[in-house]
């Protein structure tokens, strides 16, 4: 029996994979590397001494992802695949709705062919949109506020809906706050495309000078030293945290949406602070105008990942901030190298 992950390549998908691997799990990628490169299957090979099926796919090629099934004996799905960048899924929506929801719509279309019930969805903390008081829980409304928001927004309720309409179904919808940092060895990380829009990737990029200094998007919230504030996970707990998640969803029915986060809120300078004191590295960087579309505060209520995953994040700011770093350092121009 196999675990297909979608979007395996991708950052997040790539250390989930590695402890799928690291578990004995037997994993099955498909990746359209529209957001992740060929070199991060190399690498997981490396880490892991293990290897997986690949197939180049995206999810609108039904007929590709039939086969998926029908070569591999699938029980259950990983999904990560998608467009992910807020300020372009704005200028060209159509895409992102396109992709995300009527990618995963195929997915689910076939897994049901196949009588593949058990799914963990790579959701966002950003459904709890502007209006929700942190520390968010799982039971407060959801919302967005640009087409990438909403994508996982309506995925959400897709699922939902799924799990009600049948209830052998058992959809793990999985809220992640703020993913940063990489693997131990450096070997595989956050490798955007282009200019980093997320404040870890652009801040390494900066310290290793790609970038000339970070903007820091306002300095006027109600927060304790005026600058976002928001709960950064590391990667490797993120994916842990879906083995969890995973072996859930084998073992129930229903649709549970879990926060993934520490429950720990960090201001963009406290950020800045610690990367400079865990890698002894100056980070310039001016004060501009707020981000569009940025709420104040955002951080989780982790308890019920705890209760019901017995999952809680254990890796440091400062682990988070090195490992970010080791990654950016051992590879400056990223899988281009
Ligand atoms: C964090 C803080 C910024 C960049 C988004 C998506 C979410 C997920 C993670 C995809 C904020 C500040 C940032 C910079 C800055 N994306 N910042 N200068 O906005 O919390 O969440 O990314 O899965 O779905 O909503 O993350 O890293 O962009 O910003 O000052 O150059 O850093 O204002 O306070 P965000 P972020």
């Amino acid at each position: 029996m196999s675990i297909l992950v979608t979007g395996g390549a991708g950052y997040i998908g790539s250390h989930t994979v590695v402890e799928l691997l690291n578990n004995d799990y037997d994993v099955v990628i498909v990746d359209d590397f529209s957001n992740s490169h060929p070199t991060v299957l190399e690498r997981i090979k490396e880490l892991t001494g293990k290897t997986f099926t690949f197939y180049e796919l995206n999810l609108l090629d039904k007929e590709g992802l039939h086969k998926v099934f029908q070569e591999n004996d699938i029980e259950a799905v990983i999904h990560f695949a998608g467009f992910k960048a807020v300020g372009e899924s704005v200028s060209i929506p159509l895409e992102y709705y396109h992709n995300n929801v009527t990618g995963t719509i195929i997915l689910l279309e076939v897994m049901k062919e196949f009588n593949v019930k058990n799914i963990v969805f790579s959701s966002s903390a950003t459904v709890y949109g502007m209006d929700n008081k942190a520390p968010f829980t799982e039971d407060m409304p959801t919302s967005a506020t640009n087409p990438y928001g909403y994508t996982k927004v309506f995925i959400e309720h897709i699922l939902e809906d799924l799990a009600v309409a049948d209830n052998e179904w058992s959809p793990i919808l999985l809220r992640y706050f703020n993913p940063i940092g990489a693997h131990e060895s450096g070997r595989i990380g956050e490798d955007p495309n282009d200019t980093p829009n997320n404040l870890m990737p652009y801040i390494t990029q900066v310290a290793v000078e790609k970038l000339e200094k970070l903007s820091v998007y306002g300095d006027d919230y109600d927060t304790p030293d005026g600058t976002g504030v928001r709960d950064y996970i590391h990667v490797v707990d993120l994916a842990k945290g879906h083995l969890k998640a995973l072996d859930y969803s084998l073992n129930h029915t229903g649709a549970q949406a879990i926060n993934l986060g520490t429950g720990e809120g960090y201001s963009v300078l406290d950020v800045v602070h610690a990367f400079e004191k865990a890698n002894d590295i100056k980070i310039p960087y001016e004060i501009v105008e707020r981000r569009p579309g940025d709420i104040a505060v955002g951080y989780a209520d982790p308890n019920k990942a705890k209760e019901l995953l017995g999952w809680e994040a254990e890796h440091s700011l400062e682990d988070m901030c090195r490992t970010s770093w080791k990654w950016q350092k051992n590879n400056p121009q990223g899988y281009n190298n």
